[in-house]
């Protein structure tokens, strides 16, 4: 996502929008970070707050809470008071947007928002729509998001304010109104999926079940920063996921013995792309955060290895020897080399290209 822009993160209970948002709230290129807890948990808002007390700010040397607004409207507080909440946040970051700050603001989640509208719109006697929810829930989610901006300020300067929302469907029920209205007005959508979350699969963003409108300016800005292939592994790496999902039910039905030579090596691509690009332990010290150069590399590494392996089988080397190479540094990169060592992670992908030259039909 750009900076000015809007994502929703919709995910069932337990499917990690919090830990996603905190880190988000972590590490993100933002001056200020206003952060709405709203309805959810106290423990949660608790846990933000000395987490970011705790934390040493990487661009100042201060405290991140030191550039933090934090809004609480936790689930044991005023139903009526949330629905303010959600609009005194972004009521804050204008006010530093107008500074000529980057502000990003953080609700999670936006469903306990809404649910506050629903209560509000019954106990006034407006009459209900869809599941209860007042007939102008569409329009009050479009205000909220729509107020996301790049601008140029009175004074001249740059500012903006980006949206990040969660929303949690009762059930996991992704049609529900809520989910349903917030993907109509949103740039972003980073849906998170229940069964990457039980394989732990972290973050469990699902490839196929999400998008984003900021491609081309994100591309765009890559190229700028003087990555011009930027565009081209992002292609490449959702054409490995979404063939390997193909490939998946195949492999279920008549096992992946079955499969000639070239399908093998996409299932494998897809393998390698998910666990050495995708994934992302929150925990680890040096995987929490990966800086724009490494997660070029990284993808790079992930597609040069894919490649020499097509190029192994296509010359009549069978499968099986290219899947029993160890593949470990690669996978094992993101962990190992720190947030922006993009040469640590070439280093690796080196060594895995050097075990594959040995293979031998
Ligand atoms: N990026 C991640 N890295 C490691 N563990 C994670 C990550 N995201 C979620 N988890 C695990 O999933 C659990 C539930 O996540 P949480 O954010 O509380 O879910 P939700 O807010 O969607 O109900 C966390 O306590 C954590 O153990
Ligand atoms: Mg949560």
């Amino acid at each position: 996502m750009a900076r000015g822009s809007t994502v929703a993160v919709p995910g069932g209970f337990g499917t990690g929008k919090t830990m996603l948002l905190q880190q988000i709230a972590k590490w993100c290129d933002a001056d200020v970070i206003v952060y709405v807890g709203c309805g959810e948990r106290g423990n949660e808002m608790a846990d933000v707050i000395t987490e970011l007390s705790e934390l040493r700010d990487p661009r100042t040397g201060g405290r991140l809470a030191d550039r933090t607004v934090t809004i609480a409207n936790t689930s044991n507080m005023p139903m009526m008071a949330r629905e303010a909440s959600v609009h005194t946040g972004m009521t804050v970051a204008e006010y530093f947007r107008d500074m000529g700050l980057d502000v990003v603001v953080i609700a999670d989640s936006t469903s306990r928002w809404a649910e506050a509208l629903r209560e509000f719109a019954s106990r006034t006697g407006a009459l209900p729509a869809e599941e209860g929810y007042p007939a102008g829930l569409a329009s009050a989610i479009a205000a909220f998001y729509e107020r996301a901006a790049a601008v140029t300020t009175l004074g001249g300067d740059r500012g903006s304010v980006t949206v990040i929302g969660a929303v949690s469907p009762p059930g996991g029920d992704l049609t529900e109104p809520v989910t349903a209205h917030t993907e109509r007005f949103v740039r972003c959508l980073w849906t998170l999926d229940r069964d990457l979350a039980y394989a732990r699969h972290y973050p469990a963003v699902s490839w196929a079940g999400s998008f984003s409108r900021d491609v081309p300016v994100l591309a765009a800005g890559h190229r700028a920063a003087g990555d011009p292939q930027w565009s081209r592994h992002r292609d490449r790496v959702g054409a490995a996921l979404a063939e390997a999902d193909r490939l998946a039910d195949l492999v279920d039905l008549i096992g992946i013995a079955a499969l000639p030579a070239r399908e093998r090596v996409s299932v494998l691509a897809g393998r390698l792309v998910r666990e050495g690009v995708l994934q992302q332990s929150a925990l680890s010290e040096r995987d929490a955060y990966c800086g724009p150069e490494k997660t070029a590399a990284l993808a790079d590494a992930v597609l040069a290895v894919v490649d020499r392996c097509r190029e192994l089988v296509d010359s009549g080397v069978p499968a099986t020897s290219v899947e029993d190479v160890d593949f470990g540094p690669l996978l094992r990169a993101r962990e190992d080399t720190g947030p922006h060592d993009a040469a640590g992670v070439a280093a690796r992908r080196d060594a895995v290209l050097a075990g594959l030259g040995e293979v031998r039909p």
